[in-house]
């Protein structure tokens, strides 16, 4: 099984990478291929929201509006099986560089007929700092991306400086779990 790790945090070496880290030893775990991805390592811009707001990509499944890594990444979500996806919680909401990828996304795939992550399981982890505050308003933003593009919620994973020790190991769990379930 394929799943993609997309971890969503300028920091290399914070919370929210050991947690893509830590999900990736869960995929390896049921041999399977975790493929990593750092969304701030690419250049995604904001989405244009072209025409009347709606944009092509509403029809066309695709983003026309901004040339840059998101096409790229866009037609490698079609390849896998799975997704992990990690990001820091910042006001209660993902990061930027979540929202400029997972807007433009859900754009191209919410309204087409068999989209690329129809179906298939995901774990969404927000990471956050030492209150945990936000962590649910955050969560439930990934809820609500993920199912407007009807993707399996798989797990939903709050992590915060004070719980980490057994959520790192309850996020390896989860991946191993997630990857040997089909
Ligand atoms: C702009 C900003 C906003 C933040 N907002 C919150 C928040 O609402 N709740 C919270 O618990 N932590 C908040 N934090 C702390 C981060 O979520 C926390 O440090 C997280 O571990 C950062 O991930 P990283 O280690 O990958 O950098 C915020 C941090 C930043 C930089």
């Amino acid at each position: 099984m394929k799943v993609m790790v997309i971890t969503c945090s300028p920091n290399k070496d914070g919370l929210t990478e050991t947690c893509g880290q830590m999900a990736r030893l869960g995929v390896e775990d049921s041999n399977g291929e975790a493929v990593m991805v750092r969304l701030n390592d690419l250049k995604i811009s904001n989405c244009r929201a072209c025409n009347n707001g709606w944009g092509t990509c509403r029809n066309e499944h695709s983003c026309g509006g901004v040339k840059d890594d998101f096409q790229e990444l866009h037609m490698l979500m079609g390849e896998m099986d799975a997704y992990v996806v990690v990001t820091p919680v910042y006001w209660g909401e993902m990061s930027e560089s979540a929202k400029a990828f997972f807007d433009r996304f859900r754009r191209c795939e919410a309204l087409k007929e068999k989209n690329k992550v129809e179906g298939k399981p995901v774990i969404s982890i927000a990471a956050a700092g030492g209150s945990g505050n936000g962590s649910n308003t955050c969560l439930a933003s990934m809820e609500r991306l993920f199912s407007h593009v009807r993707a399996v919620r798989f797990d939903m994973i709050g992590i915060t400086r004070k719980n980490r020790d057994h959520m790192l190991e309850a996020i390896r769990s989860s991946a191993r779990e997630m990857a040997i379930c089909r």
